[in-house]
Protein backbone atom coordinates (compact mmCIF):
# COMPACT_ATOMS: atom_id res chain seq x y z
CA UNK A 1 0.00 0.00 0.00
CA UNK A 2 1.65 3.05 -1.04
CA UNK A 3 -0.26 6.44 -1.07
CA UNK A 4 -0.23 7.64 -4.51
CA UNK A 5 -0.11 11.28 -3.67
CA UNK A 6 0.77 12.65 -0.34
CA UNK A 7 -0.75 15.68 0.77
CA UNK A 8 1.79 18.34 1.95
CA UNK A 9 3.00 17.26 6.11
CA UNK A 10 2.43 20.21 8.33
CA UNK A 11 5.97 20.50 10.28
CA UNK A 12 4.02 20.39 14.30
CA UNK A 13 7.20 22.22 15.76
CA UNK A 14 5.28 25.19 16.54
CA UNK A 15 2.47 22.89 18.19
CA UNK A 16 4.46 21.24 20.62
CA UNK A 17 7.57 22.80 23.07
CA UNK A 18 7.81 19.24 24.50
CA UNK A 19 11.09 20.25 26.81
CA UNK A 20 9.59 23.55 27.63
CA UNK A 21 5.97 21.47 28.66
CA UNK A 22 4.05 23.50 26.46
CA UNK A 23 1.37 21.88 23.80
CA UNK A 24 -1.27 23.84 21.45
CA UNK A 25 -4.73 22.32 21.66
CA UNK A 26 -5.14 22.40 17.83
CA UNK A 27 -2.97 18.55 17.89
CA UNK A 28 -6.13 17.42 19.28
CA UNK A 29 -8.70 18.30 17.00
CA UNK A 30 -7.06 19.73 13.61
CA UNK A 31 -8.18 16.96 10.88
CA UNK A 32 -4.84 17.37 8.87
CA UNK A 33 -3.09 16.50 12.04
CA UNK A 34 -5.36 13.58 12.40
CA UNK A 35 -4.53 12.62 8.87
CA UNK A 36 -1.02 13.15 9.57
CA UNK A 37 -0.96 11.34 12.55
CA UNK A 38 -2.12 8.21 10.70
CA UNK A 39 0.94 7.98 7.93
CA UNK A 40 3.25 8.96 10.29
CA UNK A 41 2.44 7.46 13.44
CA UNK A 42 -0.10 4.82 13.21
CA UNK A 43 1.36 3.51 9.47
CA UNK A 44 5.20 2.83 10.96
CA UNK A 45 4.90 2.65 15.10
CA UNK A 46 4.51 -0.98 16.86
CA UNK A 47 0.50 -1.47 17.65
CA UNK A 48 -0.80 -3.95 19.95
CA UNK A 49 -3.05 -6.30 17.55
CA UNK A 50 -3.95 -8.97 20.37
CA UNK A 51 -2.76 -11.80 22.60
CA UNK A 52 -1.36 -14.92 22.37
CA UNK A 53 -3.87 -16.67 24.19
CA UNK A 54 -6.78 -15.63 21.57
CA UNK A 55 -5.49 -18.32 19.28
CA UNK A 56 -5.66 -22.05 20.25
CA UNK A 57 -5.70 -23.58 16.63
CA UNK A 58 -5.33 -22.40 12.71
CA UNK A 59 -7.98 -20.34 11.32
CA UNK A 60 -8.23 -18.85 15.06
CA UNK A 61 -9.10 -14.99 14.11
CA UNK A 62 -9.22 -11.82 15.83
CA UNK A 63 -10.21 -8.26 13.77
CA UNK A 64 -9.45 -5.08 14.87
CA UNK A 65 -7.41 -1.85 13.37
CA UNK A 66 -3.90 -0.42 13.18
CA UNK A 67 -4.76 3.11 13.45
CA UNK A 68 -8.35 3.05 11.61
CA UNK A 69 -7.34 0.31 9.45
CA UNK A 70 -9.00 -2.72 9.59
CA UNK A 71 -7.10 -6.12 10.52
CA UNK A 72 -7.50 -9.12 10.50
CA UNK A 73 -5.05 -11.40 13.24
CA UNK A 74 -5.20 -15.27 12.38
CA UNK A 75 -3.32 -18.02 12.76
CA UNK A 76 -2.04 -19.53 9.84
CA UNK A 77 -1.78 -23.73 9.40
CA UNK A 78 1.96 -23.64 10.57
CA UNK A 79 0.40 -21.88 13.66
CA UNK A 80 2.17 -18.60 12.79
CA UNK A 81 0.32 -15.24 13.80
CA UNK A 82 -0.13 -13.49 10.75
CA UNK A 83 -2.11 -9.80 10.33
CA UNK A 84 -3.72 -8.99 6.96
CA UNK A 85 -5.47 -5.75 6.06
CA UNK A 86 -9.41 -6.63 6.31
CA UNK A 87 -10.37 -5.20 2.87
CA UNK A 88 -11.40 -7.40 -0.61
CA UNK A 89 -8.71 -6.50 -2.72
CA UNK A 90 -12.04 -6.56 -5.38
CA UNK A 91 -14.42 -3.52 -4.51
CA UNK A 92 -12.74 -3.05 -0.96
CA UNK A 93 -15.03 -4.28 1.61
CA UNK A 94 -14.59 -6.10 4.55
CA UNK A 95 -13.58 -9.85 4.45
CA UNK A 96 -14.39 -10.50 7.47
CA UNK A 97 -17.23 -8.71 9.19
CA UNK A 98 -16.73 -11.07 12.84
CA UNK A 99 -15.36 -9.51 15.91
CA UNK A 100 -13.67 -13.35 16.60
CA UNK A 101 -13.53 -16.93 15.67
CA UNK A 102 -12.36 -19.65 13.40
CA UNK A 103 -12.59 -20.21 9.83
CA UNK A 104 -10.45 -22.30 7.04
CA UNK A 105 -11.25 -19.37 4.19
CA UNK A 106 -12.05 -15.75 4.77
CA UNK A 107 -14.91 -15.03 1.88
CA UNK A 108 -15.76 -11.99 0.93
CA UNK A 109 -19.20 -11.29 0.66
CA UNK A 110 -19.67 -8.80 -1.80
CA UNK A 111 -19.07 -11.03 -4.76
CA UNK A 112 -17.68 -14.18 -3.03
CA UNK A 113 -13.50 -13.32 -3.72
CA UNK A 114 -12.65 -16.45 -1.22
CA UNK A 115 -8.79 -15.97 0.57
CA UNK A 116 -7.10 -18.46 2.79
CA UNK A 117 -5.26 -18.67 6.02
CA UNK A 118 -1.82 -17.53 3.98
CA UNK A 119 -3.86 -14.30 2.69
CA UNK A 120 -4.04 -15.60 -1.20
CA UNK A 121 -6.73 -15.44 -2.79
CA UNK A 122 -8.13 -19.12 -3.52
CA UNK A 123 -11.46 -18.97 -5.45
CA UNK A 124 -13.38 -16.57 -7.26
CA UNK A 125 -16.67 -17.39 -8.44
CA UNK A 126 -16.87 -16.98 -12.82
CA UNK A 127 -12.79 -16.66 -12.75
CA UNK A 128 -13.36 -17.72 -16.57
CA UNK A 129 -14.74 -14.08 -17.29
CA UNK A 130 -11.47 -12.59 -16.84
CA UNK A 131 -8.44 -12.26 -18.97
CA UNK A 132 -6.01 -15.29 -19.55
CA UNK A 133 -3.45 -13.88 -18.21
CA UNK A 134 -5.17 -12.77 -15.15
CA UNK A 135 -3.51 -13.86 -12.05
CA UNK A 136 -5.03 -14.41 -8.45
CA UNK A 137 -1.88 -14.98 -6.69
CA UNK A 138 -1.83 -10.90 -7.82
CA UNK A 139 -4.69 -10.22 -5.77
CA UNK A 140 -4.01 -11.53 -2.14
CA UNK A 141 -4.60 -9.37 0.84
CA UNK A 142 -2.17 -6.77 1.91
CA UNK A 143 -0.19 -8.32 4.86
CA UNK A 144 1.30 -6.92 8.03
CA UNK A 145 5.13 -7.23 6.77
CA UNK A 146 5.95 -6.94 10.29
CA UNK A 147 4.40 -9.07 13.31
CA UNK A 148 6.09 -9.65 16.55
CA UNK A 149 5.61 -10.67 19.67
CA UNK A 150 6.70 -9.77 23.36
CA UNK A 151 5.88 -12.53 26.40
CA UNK A 152 1.92 -12.98 24.67
CA UNK A 153 1.42 -9.45 23.41
CA UNK A 154 1.19 -9.66 19.51
CA UNK A 155 2.00 -6.42 17.84
CA UNK A 156 2.25 -5.22 13.37
CA UNK A 157 4.06 -2.57 12.37
CA UNK A 158 3.35 -1.62 8.29
CA UNK A 159 7.38 -0.69 8.36
CA UNK A 160 9.14 -3.75 7.31
CA UNK A 161 12.57 -2.60 7.77
CA UNK A 162 11.05 -1.17 11.74
CA UNK A 163 13.06 -0.97 15.06
CA UNK A 164 12.51 -4.80 16.34
CA UNK A 165 9.56 -4.92 18.52
CA UNK A 166 11.61 -5.62 21.78
CA UNK A 167 14.34 -3.00 20.97
CA UNK A 168 11.43 -0.58 20.73
CA UNK A 169 10.46 -1.35 23.67
CA UNK A 170 13.41 -1.04 25.08
CA UNK A 171 15.08 -2.62 28.53
CA UNK A 172 14.01 -0.33 30.70
CA UNK A 173 10.16 -0.67 29.50
CA UNK A 174 10.47 -4.61 29.15
CA UNK A 175 11.83 -4.66 33.25
CA UNK A 176 8.65 -1.85 34.10
CA UNK A 177 6.40 -4.73 31.97
CA UNK A 178 7.43 -7.54 33.08
CA UNK A 179 6.38 -6.56 36.59
CA UNK A 180 2.80 -7.36 35.29
CA UNK A 181 3.13 -9.98 32.56
CA UNK A 182 5.68 -11.92 33.66
CA UNK A 183 4.80 -12.70 37.40
CA UNK A 184 3.84 -16.56 36.45
CA UNK A 185 6.01 -18.18 34.68
CA UNK A 186 3.52 -20.01 33.02
CA UNK A 187 2.71 -16.31 31.24
CA UNK A 188 -0.55 -14.93 31.18
CA UNK A 189 -3.94 -15.39 29.15
CA UNK A 190 -7.11 -12.91 28.54
CA UNK A 191 -10.10 -13.56 30.18
CA UNK A 192 -13.20 -13.58 27.93
CA UNK A 193 -13.91 -11.01 25.01
CA UNK A 194 -12.68 -7.37 24.49
CA UNK A 195 -14.87 -4.80 26.32
CA UNK A 196 -15.64 -2.03 23.88
CA UNK A 197 -16.91 1.65 24.52
CA UNK A 198 -16.62 5.00 22.31
CA UNK A 199 -15.59 8.12 24.06
CA UNK A 200 -15.42 11.65 22.75
CA UNK A 201 -12.07 12.62 23.05
CA UNK A 202 -8.92 12.43 21.03
CA UNK A 203 -7.02 9.12 21.40
CA UNK A 204 -3.97 11.01 23.20
CA UNK A 205 -5.50 12.79 25.66
CA UNK A 206 -5.91 8.71 27.17
CA UNK A 207 -2.73 7.71 25.85
CA UNK A 208 -0.68 10.70 27.51
CA UNK A 209 -2.73 10.35 30.68
CA UNK A 210 -1.71 6.51 31.23
CA UNK A 211 1.51 6.97 30.34
CA UNK A 212 2.25 10.42 32.81
CA UNK A 213 -0.57 11.77 35.12
CA UNK A 214 -1.05 10.01 38.90
CA UNK A 215 -1.25 13.81 39.13
CA UNK A 216 -5.32 13.64 38.61
CA UNK A 217 -6.09 10.45 40.94
CA UNK A 218 -6.79 12.30 44.32
CA UNK A 219 -8.79 14.68 43.03
CA UNK A 220 -10.83 13.30 39.37
CA UNK A 221 -11.19 10.23 41.56
CA UNK A 222 -11.86 11.38 44.97
CA UNK A 223 -15.49 9.60 45.30
CA UNK A 224 -14.32 6.67 43.79
CA UNK A 225 -11.24 6.40 46.55
CA UNK A 226 -13.61 6.91 48.72
CA UNK A 227 -15.64 3.76 48.40
CA UNK A 228 -12.37 2.12 48.39
CA UNK A 229 -11.32 3.03 51.14
CA UNK A 230 -11.49 1.06 54.65
CA UNK A 231 -11.86 3.96 57.24
CA UNK A 232 -14.30 5.74 54.62
CA UNK A 233 -12.60 8.86 55.58
CA UNK A 234 -10.46 8.70 52.53
CA UNK A 235 -7.93 7.57 50.05
CA UNK A 236 -5.20 4.60 51.89
CA UNK A 237 -2.39 6.28 52.90
CA UNK A 238 -0.17 4.56 50.09
CA UNK A 239 -2.99 6.24 47.29
CA UNK A 240 -2.93 9.33 48.59
CA UNK A 241 0.60 10.53 49.69
CA UNK A 242 3.02 7.98 49.24
CA UNK A 243 6.76 8.58 47.03
CA UNK A 244 6.86 7.29 44.07
CA UNK A 245 8.51 7.38 40.63
CA UNK A 246 7.78 7.41 36.72
CA UNK A 247 9.22 6.35 34.33
CA UNK A 248 9.67 8.33 30.63
CA UNK A 249 11.19 6.49 27.69
CA UNK A 250 13.44 7.84 24.78
CA UNK A 251 10.32 6.05 22.27
CA UNK A 252 7.88 7.64 24.10
CA UNK A 253 6.45 4.89 26.36
CA UNK A 254 5.77 5.92 29.91
CA UNK A 255 5.28 4.73 33.61
CA UNK A 256 4.02 5.78 36.81
CA UNK A 257 3.78 4.08 40.23
CA UNK A 258 4.01 4.55 43.72
CA UNK A 259 6.40 2.75 45.84
CA UNK A 260 5.50 1.26 49.20
CA UNK A 261 6.83 -1.79 50.99
CA UNK A 262 3.11 -2.51 51.67
CA UNK A 263 2.34 -2.81 47.87
CA UNK A 264 -0.61 -5.37 47.67
CA UNK A 265 -3.54 -6.19 45.29
CA UNK A 266 -6.43 -4.17 46.48
CA UNK A 267 -9.03 -8.27 45.23
CA UNK A 268 -8.44 -9.58 48.55
CA UNK A 269 -9.14 -12.93 46.95
CA UNK A 270 -5.83 -11.89 44.08
CA UNK A 271 -3.89 -10.43 47.09
CA UNK A 272 -4.24 -13.47 49.33
CA UNK A 273 -2.83 -15.92 45.89
CA UNK A 274 -0.15 -14.06 45.72
CA UNK A 275 3.32 -15.70 47.05
CA UNK A 276 5.21 -12.45 47.65
CA UNK A 277 8.17 -14.39 48.94
CA UNK A 278 8.31 -15.81 45.71
CA UNK A 279 7.64 -12.46 43.72
CA UNK A 280 9.98 -11.03 45.24
CA UNK A 281 12.65 -13.90 44.26
CA UNK A 282 11.67 -13.52 40.37
CA UNK A 283 11.15 -9.68 39.76
CA UNK A 284 13.04 -8.14 43.24
CA UNK A 285 12.06 -6.32 45.87
CA UNK A 286 11.84 -2.87 44.03
CA UNK A 287 10.05 -4.22 41.53
CA UNK A 288 7.36 -5.95 43.94
CA UNK A 289 7.06 -2.61 46.04
CA UNK A 290 6.83 -0.51 42.78
CA UNK A 291 5.69 -1.24 39.41
CA UNK A 292 4.12 -4.58 39.93
CA UNK A 293 0.68 -3.24 41.84
CA UNK A 294 -0.76 0.46 41.67
CA UNK A 295 0.81 1.55 38.73
CA UNK A 296 -0.38 3.02 34.83
CA UNK A 297 1.54 2.52 32.00
CA UNK A 298 1.34 3.75 27.83
CA UNK A 299 3.61 1.61 25.21
CA UNK A 300 3.70 4.59 22.56
CA UNK A 301 1.57 5.17 20.81
CA UNK A 302 -2.00 3.72 21.99
CA UNK A 303 -1.69 0.59 24.33
CA UNK A 304 -1.63 1.01 28.09
CA UNK A 305 -2.75 -1.24 31.20
CA UNK A 306 -2.75 -1.33 34.43
CA UNK A 307 -1.33 -4.01 36.71
CA UNK A 308 -3.07 -4.27 39.84
CA UNK A 309 -6.58 -4.35 37.84
CA UNK A 310 -5.52 -6.55 34.95
CA UNK A 311 -6.37 -4.10 32.49
CA UNK A 312 -4.67 -4.09 28.92
CA UNK A 313 -6.47 -1.56 26.45
CA UNK A 314 -6.11 0.07 23.35
CA UNK A 315 -7.08 3.86 22.29
CA UNK A 316 -8.46 3.35 18.92
CA UNK A 317 -8.21 6.61 17.03
CA UNK A 318 -11.66 7.08 15.43
CA UNK A 319 -11.30 10.52 13.95
CA UNK A 320 -9.61 13.60 15.28
CA UNK A 321 -12.67 13.83 18.05
CA UNK A 322 -13.72 10.76 18.96
CA UNK A 323 -12.07 7.07 20.20
CA UNK A 324 -12.71 3.33 20.68
CA UNK A 325 -11.53 1.93 23.75
CA UNK A 326 -10.97 -1.94 23.44
CA UNK A 327 -10.53 -3.38 27.32
CA UNK A 328 -9.05 -6.79 28.45
CA UNK A 329 -8.85 -8.80 31.63
CA UNK A 330 -5.56 -10.32 31.74
CA UNK A 331 -4.86 -12.61 33.96
CA UNK A 332 -1.80 -15.35 35.09
CA UNK A 333 -2.18 -18.67 33.97
CA UNK A 334 -1.50 -20.50 36.67
CA UNK A 335 -4.36 -18.61 38.77
CA UNK A 336 -6.93 -20.75 40.12
CA UNK A 337 -10.69 -20.22 38.22
CA UNK A 338 -11.87 -18.09 41.42
CA UNK A 339 -8.71 -15.90 41.46
CA UNK A 340 -8.98 -15.28 37.81
CA UNK A 341 -13.10 -14.52 38.51
CA UNK A 342 -11.83 -12.30 41.46
CA UNK A 343 -9.46 -10.27 39.27
CA UNK A 344 -12.27 -10.01 36.58
CA UNK A 345 -15.00 -8.66 38.58
CA UNK A 346 -12.56 -6.23 40.54
CA UNK A 347 -11.59 -4.96 36.88
CA UNK A 348 -15.38 -4.17 35.72
CA UNK A 349 -15.98 -2.68 39.10
CA UNK A 350 -13.09 -0.29 38.71
CA UNK A 351 -12.00 0.09 35.20
CA UNK A 352 -14.75 -1.52 33.13
CA UNK A 353 -17.18 0.63 31.06
CA UNK A 354 -18.97 1.90 33.77
CA UNK A 355 -16.17 1.29 36.59
CA UNK A 356 -15.80 3.67 39.06
CA UNK A 357 -12.47 5.22 37.75
CA UNK A 358 -12.94 4.70 34.50
CA UNK A 359 -15.83 6.66 34.02
CA UNK A 360 -13.93 9.61 35.97
CA UNK A 361 -11.61 9.73 33.11
CA UNK A 362 -13.66 9.97 30.14
CA UNK A 363 -15.31 12.24 31.87
CA UNK A 364 -12.23 14.43 31.65
CA UNK A 365 -11.06 13.72 28.22
CA UNK A 366 -14.44 14.32 26.75
CA UNK A 367 -14.62 17.91 29.05
CA UNK A 368 -11.06 18.86 27.56
CA UNK A 369 -12.52 17.95 23.68
CA UNK A 370 -16.32 19.67 24.06
CA UNK A 371 -14.49 22.86 24.07
CA UNK A 372 -11.94 22.75 21.62
CA UNK A 373 -13.35 24.28 18.95
CA UNK A 374 -13.38 27.69 20.55
CA UNK A 375 -10.94 29.98 18.80
CA UNK A 376 -9.44 31.65 21.94
CA UNK A 377 -9.43 28.20 23.82
CA UNK A 378 -7.57 26.70 20.76
CA UNK A 379 -5.40 29.35 20.87
CA UNK A 380 -4.43 29.03 24.81
CA UNK A 381 -1.45 27.01 25.80
CA UNK A 382 -1.50 23.89 27.87
CA UNK A 383 0.72 23.14 30.62
CA UNK A 384 3.13 19.92 30.56
CA UNK A 385 5.47 21.87 32.80
CA UNK A 386 5.04 19.64 36.16
CA UNK A 387 8.35 18.00 37.22
CA UNK A 388 10.42 19.45 34.39
CA UNK A 389 14.31 19.61 35.46
CA UNK A 390 14.24 16.79 37.66
CA UNK A 391 14.30 13.33 35.59
CA UNK A 392 17.38 11.43 36.14
CA UNK A 393 18.92 8.01 36.23
CA UNK A 394 18.11 6.83 40.13
CA UNK A 395 20.27 3.97 40.39
CA UNK A 396 17.20 2.00 41.10
CA UNK A 397 14.25 2.15 38.87
CA UNK A 398 15.99 1.55 34.89
CA UNK A 399 15.47 4.46 32.34
CA UNK A 400 15.11 8.03 33.16
CA UNK A 401 12.67 8.28 35.70
CA UNK A 402 11.16 11.22 38.12
CA UNK A 403 9.15 11.87 40.87
CA UNK A 404 5.42 10.18 40.65
CA UNK A 405 3.73 13.58 40.29
CA UNK A 406 5.68 15.30 36.93
CA UNK A 407 4.63 15.55 33.47
CA UNK A 408 7.98 13.82 32.48
CA UNK A 409 6.20 10.88 30.59
CA UNK A 410 4.25 13.31 28.89
CA UNK A 411 6.69 15.35 27.75
CA UNK A 412 8.51 12.04 26.33
CA UNK A 413 5.46 10.84 24.53
CA UNK A 414 4.84 14.36 23.39
CA UNK A 415 8.41 14.53 21.46
CA UNK A 416 8.26 11.27 20.18
CA UNK A 417 5.05 12.21 18.78
CA UNK A 418 6.94 15.12 17.28
CA UNK A 419 9.72 13.45 16.35
CA UNK A 420 7.55 10.87 13.84
CA UNK A 421 5.30 13.68 12.77
CA UNK A 422 8.06 15.63 11.38
CA UNK A 423 10.14 12.68 9.54
CA UNK A 424 8.95 10.95 6.78
CA UNK A 425 7.76 7.96 7.22
CA UNK A 426 8.74 4.43 5.12
CA UNK A 427 5.79 4.85 2.39
CA UNK A 428 7.57 8.08 1.73
CA UNK A 429 10.85 7.77 1.20
CA UNK A 430 10.87 3.97 -0.46
CA UNK A 431 9.75 4.01 -4.37
CA UNK A 432 8.06 0.20 -3.65
CA UNK A 433 6.49 -0.86 -0.46
CA UNK A 434 7.72 -4.28 1.56
CA UNK A 435 3.86 -5.09 1.13
CA UNK A 436 3.79 -4.76 -2.07
CA UNK A 437 7.04 -6.25 -3.50
CA UNK A 438 5.72 -9.57 -4.08
CA UNK A 439 2.84 -8.40 -6.53
CA UNK A 440 4.54 -7.06 -9.18
FE1 LIG B 1 -15.10 -8.61 -2.34
FE2 LIG B 1 -16.22 -8.08 -4.70
S1 LIG B 1 -15.77 -6.73 -3.07
S2 LIG B 1 -15.64 -9.99 -3.89
FE1 LIG C 1 -7.73 7.93 36.24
Amino acid sequence: PRPKEMTQMLDVSSLVDADGGLIERSIYNDERIYKQEMARIFARSWLFLAHRSQFKKPGDFFTTYMGEDPIIVTMDKKKNIRAYLNSCRHRGVRVCRADAGSTKMFTCTYHGWAYNLDGELQTIPNQQAYPDDWNPKDWGLVEVPNVQEYKGLIFGNWDADAMSLSDSLGDDMKYYLDAFIDRDPEGTEVLGGVMKWTLDGNWKLAAEQFATDWYHVNMSHASALMVLSPTGKGPKPEIASTPGRQFTSEHGHGAGFPTHPKSRFDAQTVHEYYDYDFLRERLGDDRVEGPMTTGHATIFPSFSYLPVNGSIRIWHPKGPNKMEVWAWVLVDKSMPEDVKNAQRLYNLRTFGPSGIFEADDGENWSEIQAISEGFITNNTSLNFQMGIGNEHEDGTYPGTTSELYSDAAGRGFYRQWTKLMNTPAWHETKTRPAADKEEN
